[in-house]
């Protein structure tokens, strides 16, 4: 058991830690119910939302004639595109403004529900693009109030996006991905069905499974809320508000199932269990990191996604190169729990231990090790790039790498020990390959 010594109150730190949650559907065969919450929600003419491949599965026909059955007017639009850019997200908002929608649903993966939260926020509040956006890059204005109902249906075992009141993009300009955080933006409510993981490829179980095993290793290893300074008033606690018990709660769950079901949900398509179950972390893990925030395995993913030269992993679109969201973020992992585990060993230890490590006679300084050892050894059973190495970049992007993700200090702040350009430096360095 983690030691109770990790929330002893801190010198000028908070005294109290906010519980905030979708409202989650979870069960096989809950799209069907889209069509009556949407009626109950006051929903009279709805955006359905979607990408090209989803457009064509069963998941979004069964939505669709779901919505069409409670009398509801429905407008598809499938141009979202994965790996959502500033582009992506204002040509959806275009579509949003245009369309007078007084609600929206989504049906895919993070990029589908980012997209339509952006697209959701923008024609409900109009405004210049980067006003919203995470400082430094943007503005980072609050959103200023209420926007309009958004039930979130999603088809990855990943993101948890249905579940955040996150929105994050790639921004062009700067080939670095940021975000825009507000409470707003957390969907009305969740329809999670299980059933959508069984048409994923493999590689997108993958990627988004690890991308779920990120969220509850850094939530459960991220600063303690005691440290984190008190808001000047109550109502600026901010959703990244850090490790706290509620967080601990899902994150324990997610890994324990994690660790039993990672590898046989990955690799065999037939094992409906496996995969439910990772649905069920996926959801756990984003109610959880959705309260504490994630940290640096995270913000190093920014520039790794968004520098990507020729990276085109098999199960995506062709069009252009990307480096998937969970792909991004588990090839730093390593590096950092290494780093990480001199703050609080008995966490990454207990964690270990929850994915399936033999943590026996392990001390508090073997934590970073044994921990780093199990997630390497998940990432060669399901076939993953091993380190930055593997999606493309050398020892001369470091710097360039490094420039891109230190602004991004929402996450950077909220690790454990203090991170600058030179811990950034040396983590990506160590990152470069792991076998
Ligand atoms: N808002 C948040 O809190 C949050 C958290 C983590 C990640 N993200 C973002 O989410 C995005 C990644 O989302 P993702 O990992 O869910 O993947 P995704 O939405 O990018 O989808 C990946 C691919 O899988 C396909 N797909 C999705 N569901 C399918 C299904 N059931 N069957 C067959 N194919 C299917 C999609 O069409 C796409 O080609 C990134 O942009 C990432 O930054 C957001
Ligand atoms: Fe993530």
């Amino acid at each position: 058991m983690a030691c109770c010594h990790f929330y002893a109150p801190g010198e000028g730190g908070d005294e109290a830690f906010s519980m905030d949650g979708s409202s989650v559907t979870f069960g096989l065969g809950v799209l069907r119910e889209a069509g009556d919450h949407a009626a109950a929600l006051g929903i009279g003419r709805v955006a359905l939302m979607t990408d090209k491949v989803m457009a064509g599965l069963e998941h979004l026909a069964v939505v669709k004639a779901a919505l069409e059955g409670a009398g509801i007017d429905v407008v598809v639009y499938d141009e979202v595109r994965v790996e959502p850019t500033d582009e992506s997200f204002k040509a959806a908002a275009r579509f949003a403004q245009e369309g007078k929608f007084d609600g929206f649903v989504s049906v895919g993966g993070g990029s589908v529900i980012d997209t339509t939260k952006a697209a959701n926020l923008y024609s409900a509040h109009p405004a210049e693009f980067l006003t919203y956006v995470n400082k430094p890059i943007g503005g980072g204005q609050a959103v200023p109030g209420p926007i309009k109902p958004h039930i979130a249906c999603p088809t990855t075992c990943g993101t948890g996006s249905e579940c955040t009141g996150i929105a994050v993009f790639d921004l062009l300009s700067m080939r670095a991905k940021t975000g825009i955080v507000s409470r707003y933006l957390r969907p009305t409510m969740a329809l999670v069905d299980p059933a959508c993981t069984y048409t994923l490829p493999k590689n997108v179980v993958a990627a988004s499974a690890f991308d779920v095993l990120s969220h509850s290793l850094e939530s459960y290893t991220a600063l303690a809320y005691t440290r984190r300074k008190a808001p000047a008033r109550p109502s600026l606690r901010p959703m990244s508000q850090g490790a706290n018990p509620w967080s601990d709660l899902g994150c324990r769950e997610a890994m324990r199932i994690l660790g039993t079901h990672l590898v046989r949900g990955v690799n065999d398509p037939a094992d409906k269990e496996a995969r439910g179950q990772l649905m069920w972390a996926a959801t756990l893990a984003g109610i959880a990191f959705g309260n504490a925030g994630c940290h640096v395995p995270h913000g190093m993913s920014y520039s790794v996604a968004g520098m990507v030269r020729e990276f085109q992993p098999d199960g995506y679109p062709k069009a252009e190169p990307i480096v998937p969201h969970g792909m991004s973020v588990i090839v730093n992992a390593p590096a950092v729990f290494r780093f990480t585990a001199e703050a609080c060993p008995d966490r990454h230890l207990e964690a270990a231990g929850l994915l399936g490590a033999d943590t026996r006679g392990a001390t508090d300084g073997d934590a970073g090790e044994v921990l780093a050892g199990q997630l390497i050894q998940f990432m060669k059973s399901t076939d993953m790039p091993n380190g930055i190495g593997g999606v493309g970049y050398n020892q001369d992007d470091i710097p360039n790498l490094t420039e891109g993700s230190f602004p991004q200090r929402r996450l950077m702040d909220n690790a454990p020990r203090a991170i600058g350009k030179d811990e950034l430096n040396s983590l990506y360095r160590n990152a470069l390959s792991y076998w």
